[in-house]
């Protein structure tokens, strides 16, 4: 199953992915979580990403195209892969049309998770993380049984350096300005299913096991 996740920051990408990754055995490619191991790596890749992320900003896209296409042909995505933050611009998506047919890997569905803009300050701002497993709660909307403390692992829940009110508006600029078109480009081939990520976390994940059951 070669799955993509579209939606702006905040729609619930990153939560949504357990359940699939677990269901199907295929990998969770978050770019933002790759930037966000390179820089904690500290290696020149980091050192490059940290630059226009902490701006709230794209990476350019030669820089994160790269980084997928090499990940793209680990072994692990034999069976598929779930990519979360991938493509974000058109050239993102022309490169991946390009990887994907050198691979024989074509795309079944691209799940646009939709939220109105109005919800995701509130969502970006509450969120929490695991440092250890990087599992995602929120303060309000899903919150651990101990603040400040992970159900799963017992690891530390510390909040993202780009979940400030101001890095949120130009991250949300951003997904308006280059990542919406996007959403054509994918309708225009048939691969794009609207999902309402405005509803609680279990009724989102209940859509998508409908839009995905009995498939393989
Ligand atoms: P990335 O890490 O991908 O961040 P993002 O796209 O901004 O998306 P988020 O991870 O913020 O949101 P999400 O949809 O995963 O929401 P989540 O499930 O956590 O990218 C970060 C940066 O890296 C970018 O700004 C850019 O600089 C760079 N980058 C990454 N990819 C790139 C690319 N392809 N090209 C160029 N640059 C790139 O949920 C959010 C919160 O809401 C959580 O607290 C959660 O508990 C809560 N929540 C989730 N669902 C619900 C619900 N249904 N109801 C109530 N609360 C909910
Ligand atoms: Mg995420
Ligand atoms: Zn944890």
């Amino acid at each position: 199953m070669n799955l993509i996740f579209m939606g702006p920051p905040g729609a619930g990408k990153g939560t949504q992915a357990d359940w699939i990754i677990n269901n199907f055995g295929i990998p969770h490619i978050s770019t933002g979580d790759m930037f966000r191991a390179a820089i904690g790596q500290g290696t020149a890749l980091g050192l490059k990403a940290k630059e226009y992320m902490d701006q709230g900003l794209l990476v350019p896209d030669d820089v994160t195209n790269g980084i997928v296409k090499e990940r793209l042909q680990a072994p692990d995505c034999q069976k598929g892969f779930l990519l979360d933050g991938f493509p974000r611009t058109i050239p993102q998506a022309e490169a991946l049309d390009e990887i994907l047919t050198a691979l024989n890997k074509p795309i079944d569905h691209v799940m646009n998770l939709k939220v109105d803009r109005s919800f995701l300050l509130a969502r970006l701002t509450g969120r929490r993380v695991c440092r250890s497993c990087g599992a995602t709660y929120h303060v309000e909307f899903n919150p651990p049984k101990q603040q400040g403390v992970c159900d799963r692992c017992n690891g530390e829940l510390y909040q993202r350096s780009d979940d400030t009110e101001e890095k949120v508006g130009t991250r949300l600029d951003e997904y308006t300005n280059k990542t919406a078109p996007l959403l054509e480009y994918y309708a225009k081939k048939g691969l794009l299913r609207d999902i309402n990520g405005e509803q609680d976390i279990d009724v989102v994940t209940a859509d998508i096991q409908t839009l995905l059951r009995g498939q393989a």
